[in-house]
């Protein structure tokens, strides 16, 4: 788990009374909601989000764990709703290496329990006391995670002309949140207005790395190693970045479009689409494009914020341009 990571010292108790937190949330008096919820957190996860929201909080030293940590604990938990929701819009069967809740529940629970978890936050966020600023930022986020994952089930299986819609769906479903986790920690640690702006780019520069990654890896990894199916993405008619430049610049092109826009593709045609891709500097085009956002990452971290924790965030930074998993 990226949380046992070296990079993650300064945070590493905030991430253990994070977990109790998270156990603590999803208990239910309906007992298969807590039997749920807890193979849901029991299967891990990086925690990136919390961590990088908890990491921000420690910008200044005179921040209150009861009331930050329930925070931490929010985010995680709407990240883990709209997974659950995710794994049933990808018909997928495995994530962090266990069962999806659809395959081992079925759709409807599955959905059901999303909502329940998204109340279960919002119920924690209601506590804060940092402000009305706080829910509008986190109602934003489950806003944006809807519009992007409608946006990119309602376009389905059709190549999108333009790099651009790829980066505005990315940034809605995961670039946004990842910059709100930061800006939020950087909110309660009561930094100047600049800094909390800084911190929330650097979000969302890492974020928009993040999801590239993500999608290079279910292109070229496999699905032990990912702990979720690989080649989904193509199959399930979600059409990424090296996807999108093999189009534009292959001489299969037109051959990559039929197998896509053939919803019933087989196993073989799979294969041949994510050759396609990768005959085509698709994979090396999208690295070039993480390197790129995670310059302006690096680049952004506010230089008056303690140096362990400028530190951190590079390191967050580097690992998510070397991450395999
Ligand atoms: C998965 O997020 C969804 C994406 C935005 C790619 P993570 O990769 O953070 O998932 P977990 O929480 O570690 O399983
Ligand atoms: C991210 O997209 C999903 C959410 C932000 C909810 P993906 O569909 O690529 O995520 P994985 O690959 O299933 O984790
Ligand atoms: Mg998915
Ligand atoms: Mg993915």
């Amino acid at each position: 788990m990226l949380t046992t990571n070296k990079m993650f010292y300064i945070i590493k108790k905030d991430l253990s009374s994070l977990e109790d937190l998270l156990y603590e949330t999803v208990e239910s008096p309906v007992e298969l909601i807590t039997d749920i919820g807890r193979h849901l957190i029991s299967s891990g996860g990086k925690r990136i989000r919390p961590a990088l929201y908890i990491l921000a909080t420690k910008s200044s030293d005179n921040v209150d764990k009861n009331y930050s940590m329930p925070l931490a604990m929010a985010i995680e938990m709407i990240h883990t709703a709209s997974l659950v929701h995710d794994d049933v819009l990808d018909n997928a069967a495995t994530r962090r290496g266990s069962a999806t809740a659809n395959a081992k529940w079925g759709n409807n629970i599955a959905v059901l329990t999303g909502d329940y978890l998204f109340a279960k936050a919002f119920a924690a966020i209601a506590k804060n006391d940092y402000g009305p600023r706080i829910s509008e930022l986190l109602a934003s986020i489950v806003c944006d995670l809807s519009e992007g994952e409608i946006l990119q089930n309602h376009f389905g299986y059709s190549i999108p002309e333009d790099f651009d819609v790829y980066y505005d769906r990315i940034a809605k479903k995961t670039a946004n949140f990842i910059a709100v986790s930061c800006e939020l920690g950087a909110i309660v640690a009561k930094q100047p207005e600049e800094n909390i702006k800084a911190l929330r780019e650097y979000g969302y520069c890492i974020g928009m790395a993040f999801q590239i990654v993500d999608d290079i890896l279910d292109l070229t990894s496999s699905s032990k190693k990912i702990g979720k199916p690989a080649g989904n993405d193509i199959l399930q008619g979600v059409i990424t970045l090296p996807v999108i430049y093999a189009y534009k610049h292959s001489s299969n092109a037109e051959e990559l479009k039929n197998i896509i826009e053939n919803r019933q593709m087989t196993h073989e045609d799979l294969t041949r689409a994510i050759d396609i891709v990768k005959q085509s500097d698709g994979i090396e085009f999208a690295k070039t494009k993480v390197t790129e956002f995670l310059n302006r990452a690096h680049a952004i971290i506010p230089n008056d914020i303690p140096e362990s924790v400028h530190k951190s965030f590079d390191a967050i930074a580097d690992f998510i341009g070397k991450r395999d998993y």
